[in-house]
């Protein structure tokens, strides 16, 4: 209260009263105020789809229910020192029994669409083999639910929870792997694409192969060199091309296919044609493992020569089936990297960051809502794809209850309103932009940050699983309403 009052008489010079201003000051507000329209907003495409975003370990629980096998997550959680206190994902937010009441709050934001994932142990226990028909019971009762509420399921049906067995089979560096993956894959869509039409192969190639065997900081928490991280990768994009045969063997036709990929983001640091341009080759070749290869079905020659002797070993055929035709992009957007052009091949640099760039609560999440309009951009301009969808995009915040039962969590709320506007610039330059996807609708567990780090609209006292709406859930709910910011 004090500060807005004191900003106010700031803002007039002094402490006046409308009674007391001068005559020419208050004659320009009047008419100032003529020509305010508060309602104005910063539309987005008719249909535009508005949804939230989930994944299975994350919130479902239920762990050892109904012959759900053991993943690499569950024996990396349960690996003491892995994840902040040690943390795991056996009760997460109980989603798997919860699920109704939160898609009747999913309804009451007004979400469109939902994205979930499909825990792979649960249709296949250990991987391959005999299917676990209860397992698959679950995602049939939550699509119906969702199609019951009028919220379009969105299927992702990899997020990282690989069948232990297949990791003691070598995981990722295993190319069995990529076709154990697209056989479940090709199962699953099979069953459920009487009811879904959009399906994701899998969610963010780059994290689960780098976080977990190059780093270490997630499952299954191997640190393995580069020679040996370009081949998993390699066959991780395998799976997932193979998977998008599979996918469209199985489904009803008119099943729609993509990827959820978090590129590397790029923006120019100054908007001058020669910085685009070095944000387009940025783009290209800082994701030429990943997002590159899949969508050109091959490695750039700059990746090659650069990966030298660690370079993944390939054949044709393998290249052809990576690039297999997607019907949409999506891309998890959250940190920014600023690009300058360079005379050097590849012809752009990546500017360092200043220590006092801005961050959110997770110190990753450097502030740069630019991203939501440069990448949409760039890779329009670079490969065109048919529809483009924001598969991730949001904060983790030290959302706290106040004593009034509330959580106001004005920094999400922040970020989020920032993002969106640049989205809307991306949509009202007829970006062929589709749909947004909040992560997340609930705090869940957040991998190696277990639970300390909340990235919901809805908060969750896990003690109990109350869920309480944080204000940033009726921020949400103001934007789809109004189609806008
Ligand atoms: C990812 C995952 C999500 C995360 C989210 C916040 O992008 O890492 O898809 O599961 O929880 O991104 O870190």
């Amino acid at each position: 209260m004090n500060v807005s009052r004191r900003n106010f008489a700031r803002f007039l010079g002094g402490c006046a009263t409308a009674a007391t201003l001068p005559m020419q000051l208050y004659d320009r507000d009047v008419a100032w105020a003529s020509t305010y329209n508060p309602s104005q907003k910063y539309l987005f495409p008719q249909g535009f789809l508005w949804g939230s975003a989930t994944a299975s370990y994350q919130v479902e629980g239920a762990a050892q229910e109904d012959g759900r096998g053991v993943s690499i997550w569950d024996t990396f959680a349960h690996t003491p020192g892995r994840v902040t206190n040690n943390a795991t994902g056996d009760v997460a937010d109980d989603f798997y029994h919860l699920y109704r009441e939160d898609i009747a709050r999913m309804k009451s934001i007004g979400l469109k669409a939902f994205r979930f994932s499909i825990a792979w142990p649960r249709v296949f226990p250990t991987g391959t083999g005999t299917p676990n028909p209860k397992g698959l019971d679950f995602y049939y009762r939550l699509v119906d639910a969702l199609l019951e509420a009028g919220i379009e399921p969105y299927c992702t049906l990899y997020h990282w929870d690989l069948p232990q067995p297949l990791q003691d089979r070598g995981g990722w560096e295993n190319r069995d792997t990529a076709k154990a993956l697209a056989d479940f894959e090709g199962y699953t869509a099979g069953k459920l694409s009487d009811k879904v039409s959009r399906f994701f192969t899998v969610n963010e190639v780059r994290t689960y192969i780098e976080n977990g065997n190059l780093l270490g900081t997630h499952a299954p928490g191997l640190k393995l060199d580069a020679k040996r991280i370009a081949q998993m990768s390699h066959y991780a994009l395998l799976g997932h091309g193979l998977s998008v045969q599979a996918i469209r063997a199985a489904s009803k036709p008119g099943t729609k296919v993509g990827i959820a990929d978090n590129v590397l983001a790029m923006v120019p640091a100054i908007d001058s044609a020669a910085y685009i341009d070095a944000a387009r080759k940025a783009m290209r070749e800082e994701n030429a493992m990943y997002l590159t290869a899949m969508l050109e079905g091959r490695y750039t020659d700059f990746y090659l020569k650069r990966m030298g002797s660690s370079a993944p070993v390939f054949t044709a055929e393998e290249m052809h089936t990576i690039g297999s035709k997607l019907d949409f992009i999506g891309i998890n957007l959250y940190q920014p990297n600023y690009v300058r052009p360079d005379a050097s091949e590849p012809g752009y640099a990546i500017l360092p960051m200043p220590e006092s760039f801005p961050h959110m609560l997770s110190p990753w999440i450097t502030l740069g809502p630019e991203i939501l309009y440069w990448e949409p951009r760039l890779i329009h301009e670079l490969w065109a794809p048919k529809e483009i969808y924001i598969t991730e995009n949001g904060t983790s915040s030290s959302d706290r209850l106040t004593a009034d039962g509330k959580i106001y969590d004005l920094d999400r709320i922040m970020y989020l309103r920032n993002a969106l506007m640049h989205l809307q610039r991306a949509a009202a330059e007829k970006i062929p932009l589709k749909g947004y996807f909040l992560w997340s609708l609930l705090d869940n567990f957040e991998w190696a940050d277990g639970y300390e780090r909340r990235f919901g609209i809805i908060y969750v006292d896990f003690a109990t699983q109350k869920r309480t709406p944080k204000l940033s859930a009726e921020y949400y709910a103001q934007v789809i309403l109004d189609n806008g910011v």
